[in-house]
C-alpha cells in the first residue's frame, strides 16, 4: 500500500474583514471581536483576516475606534495565529495614490502593529502600482522578523485576460519580490473548471504559493475551491458558517468536512469551530432583526454571472438609477457597462475602477449622447492617473473626453505629482491633534474622517479628565 501524502488545505478566516465587509457594511465593532479571539487562536488557521480599507474607515467613520488599537488589541489575543490585512498598492487603504514616504510608513506601521500577511492590489493589475508597498513589507520584515508581501491578481474575464496573461503576471509578481500570489475574485466570476485551469497554469509558472479569495455572490464558489484545491491552490479564503455565504466567502466548517480524510485534510477540531460559531449565531441574528444585514445579500445572485459585473456594483447602480428617476433604464445601463469597460482599455472592476466605469456607464445612458458628459474620474482614468490598462483605450474617445490634453504614462504616484515626500506637509497639517505617530496616517488616508474622529476622542477624554477632577470629591463617572 502506498502512503497517501499529505498536502494540508491551508484556511484564511475572512469574519473578522470581509465577511462583515460582505454582509453588514463593515459595522463588526472590536467588542464583539475580542471574546472569541482565544478560541479562534487555537484553530489552526494560516491567517486571520482582519484589517483593510474598509475596516479602517468604517472604524473611524461609523464605530468612533481607533483603528489601529483595535489592530493592537487583535494582535494581544492572537498568540499564534498570523494576522492579515488587505492594501490597495499605491492607494494604501484610500481613493488616491499616495508618495512612496506615505506608503513605506504606513506599511511599517502596519506590521509593527501586529499584521504579519499584507495582500497588496491594484485595480488596474499595473504592477508598478504594487512595488512601493512590496519594497516596504521586504524592508521591514527585516528590521521587525515579520511581515510577508502577498500580490493579488484583480481577476476579471475579457479578450485580454487569457491564462498567458495571468502566467505573465504571476511570473513578474515573482520577480518584484513578493512571498505569494492570491487570485481575487471581488465578484464570484471564476467558475469551478476554469479555477482549476487557472491554478494549474500558475503553479506551472511560479513557485510561490497560491491562494485563492472569491465570493459566494453567483453560488459557485465551493466547488470552485474544490476544483482549486485539486488542482494545487495552498490556501483558500473561507468565513465561519453564521457569517458565511451570499456575497462573503464559503463557509470554513463545510470547506474543512469537505476535504476531512483525504489529503487535503486541514486537521481542524469541528467542534471548536462549531463554537466559534455558536458565538456569532446570536450577533447575526441581531444583524437580520436591525436590518443591518439584508436577505438581499444572502442569496444566489446569477446576473453577476450573466453580466459579469460585480454584486456590490449591480447594487450601486440600482440606487444611483433610482435617485435619477431612471429605473426603467436598468437594462441599457447593464449593457452600456462593458462597451465603456472596453473604451477605457478593459479593467478589472473591483473599487475603483468599478466606480468609474458604472457611473460613466449611466452618464451615457441618460444623457442619450456616449461621453456628452464626462466624470473627473473618468477623464483621469483616460489621462493614465490610475496608471496603465492591459488593452489600449479607444482613441475616438479619449479625442472626445480629453481633447488635446497630455496622458501620462508613468505609475500612478508620479502620474498625480505624488511623487516625492508627502508626509511632512501631511504631518503638519493635523499635528494638532497627534497622539501617536499611527494619526498621521489615518489623517493621511481620510482626512475630514480622521478629523471628526480626533475630535470626538478629544471630546472623551476631556470628559474623563473632568470625572477625574469630581474624583477628589468622591464623585466616581461611570
Ligand atoms: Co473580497
Amino acid at each position: 500500500m502506498t502512503e497517501v501524502v499529505k498536502k494540508p488545505v491551508k484556511i484564511t478566516e475572512t469574519v473578522l474583514r470581509d465577511a462583515h465587509q460582505s454582509l453588514i457594511a463593515t459595522r463588526m465593532p472590536t467588542e464583539i471581536m475580542l471574546p472569541i479571539v482565544d478560541k479562534m487562536d487555537k484553530v489552526g488557521y494560516n491567517t486571520v483576516e482582519c484589517w483593510g480599507g474598509a475596516t479602517f474607515d468604517a472604524s473611524l467613520r461609523f464605530l468612533k475606534e481607533d483603528p489601529w488599537d483595535r489592530l493592537r488589541k487583535l494582535r494581544d489575543g492572537f498568540k499564534n495565529t498570523k494576522l492579515q490585512m488587505l492594501f490597495r498598492g499605491q492607494n494604501i487603504l484610500g481613493y488616491r495614490p499616495y508618495a512612496d514616504d506615505v506608503v513605506y510608513k504606513f506599511v511599517e506601521k502596519s506590521i509593527s502593529n501586529g499584521i504579519d500577511v499584507i495582500r497588496i492590489f491594484d485595480c488596474l493589475n499595473d504592477i508598478r502600482n504594487l512595488q512601493a508597498a512590496v519594497d516596504a513589507t521586504n524592508k521591514f520584515k527585516v528590521q521587525e522578523g515579520r511581515g510577508e508581501a502577498q500580490v493579488a491578481l484583480s481577476y476579471t474575464l475579457g479578450d485580454a485576460y487569457t491564462l498567458e496573461y495571468w502566467a505573465n503576471m504571476a511570473k513578474k509578481i515573482e520577480e518584484m519580490g513578493a512571498d505569494s500570489i492570491c487570485i481575487k475574485d471581488m465578484a464570484g466570476l471564476l467558475v469551478p473548471y476554469k479555477a482549476a485551469e487557472l491554478v494549474k497554469t500558475l503553479k506551472e509558472n511560479t513557485k510561490l504559493p497560491i491562494q485563492l479569495h472569491t465570493h459566494y455572490t453567483s453560488g459557485v464558489a465551493s466547488m470552485t475551491y474544490l476544483k482549486a484545491v485539486e488542482a494545487g491552490v495552498d490556501i483558500i479564503d473561507t468565513a465561519i458558517s453564521p457569517f458565511a455565504l451570499g456575497t462573503s466567502q464559503p463557509a470554513t466548517e463545510v470547506m474543512v468536512e469537505t476535504f476531512k480524510g483525504t489529503e487535503f485534510d486541514t486537521g481542524f477540531d469541528q467542534n471548536l469551530l462549531a463554537e466559534i460559531a455558536d458565538y456569532f449565531t446570536p450577533y447575526r441574528e441581531e444583524c437580520l432583526k436591525s436590518g443591518l444585514m439584508s436577505t438581499k445579500v444572502l442569496g444566489v445572485n446569477i446576473k453577476t454571472l450573466l453580466y459579469q459585473v460585480p454584486g456590490g456594483m449591480l447594487s450601486n447602480m440600482v440606487s444611483q438609477l433610482k435617485e435619477q428617476h431612471a429605473e426603467d433604464k436598468y437594462r441599457d445601463v447593464l449593457e452600456e457597462i462593458p462597451r465603456v469597460r472596453k473604451d477605457c482599455g478593459e479593467p478589472p472592476l473591483v473599487t475603483p475602477s468599478s466606480q468609474i466605469v458604472g457611473t460613466q456607464a449611466i452618464f451615457n445612458v441618460l444623457m442619450g449622447e456616449r461621453y456628452k458628459m464626462a466624470t473627473g474620474e473618468f477623464k483621469d482614468l483616460l489621462r493614465g492617473n490610475y496608471g496603465q490598462t492591459v488593452k489600449p483605450m479607444n482613441q475616438e474617445v479619449i479625442d472626445k473626453v480629453i481633447p488635446g490634453e497630455p496622458r501620462s504614462t508613468a505609475r500612478s504616484a508620479e502620474a498625480t505629482g505624488h511623487d516625492k515626500p508627502e508626509l511632512e506637509s501631511i504631518e503638519a497639517e493635523m499635528k494638532q491633534y497627534k497622539q501617536q505617530e499611527e494619526d498621521v496616517l489615518s489623517y493621511a488616508l481620510f482626512p475630514q474622517v480622521a478629523t471628526d474622529f480626533f475630535k470626538y476622542r478629544q471630546a472623551q477624554q476631556e470628559k474623563v479628565d473632568v470625572s477625574a477632577a469630581d474624583t477628589k470629591n468622591g464623585a466616581y463617572p461611570v
